[in-house]
């Protein structure tokens, strides 16, 4: 048989991934293996030490009466850096209004190489009457960037988004998600969950992370059959919206020597994913006739 040995060295390359980010987006870059944790892995991998100057344009087209303006002009990243940067929209006028933004990234060829995390198209917003949000946009410039020829003459990179008023205002969403002060949302969590955590984790499987159902509550680094790092083996913590917040933020600067390599800059996102985690969760120990995972998160999230 020739799958047999094909096999082994799967096995054997899933061994040696688990131990390094770098192999292991080279195997995913090699097989054409799930995109999105090649993606993922790629900010992580390697964080050079190089520096690129990414600038913010926005513009407002005629008929959409909203102001919209990067909160900063530039900002000037190492490759393979997250970052992340805020813009503001304002609705103007009197009435709701839904607005759809488009974006490009300039000079064109730098375009493959800047990273969207998250959050990056504005597609069908809504702003109500004389709301002002703080949108949160989540980047990062792949470090191959540094060693590509072409592109050693690029300076800087702007990201440019334009907002026009929207043909199909139906399905709009509402911008009031990114207020600090609106409810959290797991649904919204569900969806940040599948961009940035299912490429390592799933609900009831190991994968390259622990699985993460029913992590409310539970003893940090405690599931079976998970090669868990020393330092989260050994956190002697429990996992609440407080403890997944400060994870989220940065794992490796709340507990040092762990091997999570992603992390969550923007608020309102980490809000959301913990609303999911913890609806999620109880729905596991209520059982599935309990209540609606959104009235499960409002009532018992403690806020962060
Ligand atoms: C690139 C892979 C990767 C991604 C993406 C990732 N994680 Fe992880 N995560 C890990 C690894 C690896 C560990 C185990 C860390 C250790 O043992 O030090 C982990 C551990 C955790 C834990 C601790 C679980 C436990 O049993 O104690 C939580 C909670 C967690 N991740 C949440 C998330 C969330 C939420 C996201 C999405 C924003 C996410 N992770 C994205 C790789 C990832």
């Amino acid at each position: 048989m020739v799958i047999a040995p094909c096999l082994v060295a799967i096995l054997f390359m899933c061994c040696l991934v688990a131990y390094s980010p770098t192999l292991y987006r080279m195997f995913c870059a090699a097989t054409g293996l799930a995109g999105t944790t090649q993606r993922v892995i790629a900010d992580t991998a390697a964080i050079s030490k190089q520096t690129v100057t990414v600038a913010f344009d926005t513009n407002v087209a005629p008929g959409l009466p909203w102001r919209f303006e990067p909160d900063q002009r530039a900002v000037t990243v190492h490759l393979g850096e997250q970052k992340l940067v805020y813009f503001t929209a304002e609705n103007l006028s009197d009435q709701s209004i839904v607005g759809h933004a488009t974006f490009n990234v300039t000079p064109l060829r730098s375009g493959i190489y800047f990273n969207k995390i998250q959050c990056f198209c504005f597609s069908e917003e809504r702003l109500d009457a004389h709301q002002k949000v703080n949108m949160p946009v989540v980047f990062y410039v792949d470090p191959a960037f540094g060693r590509d020829a072409d592109m050693h003459d690029v300076a800087q990179i702007t990201l440019g988004y334009t907002f026009f008023r929207s043909a199909n205002p139906e399905n709009a969403r509402d911008l009031s998600r990114f207020l600090p002060d609106s409810p959290p949302d797991p649904a919204n969590g569900r969806e940040i969950f599948s961009e940035r955590c299912a490429a390592c984790h799933e609900l009831d499987r190991n994968k390259y992370g622990p699985m993460l159902g029913g992590v409310f509550g539970r003893r940090a680094g405690s599931v079976a059959g998970y090669d868990y790092s020393p330092a989260l083996k050994h956190a002697g913590l429990t996992w609440t919206a407080d403890s997944l917040n400060s994870w989220l933020i940065y794992p490796q600067k709340f507990i040092p020597g762990v091997k999570m390599p992603v992390r969550v800059p923007d608020a309102a996102s980490r809000r959301d994913l913990i609303a999911y985690l913890q609806a999620e969760s109880l729905q596991r120990i209520d059982g599935p006739n309990a209540a609606s995972p959104k009235s499960a998160a409002d009532g018992h999230h403690s806020g962060s």
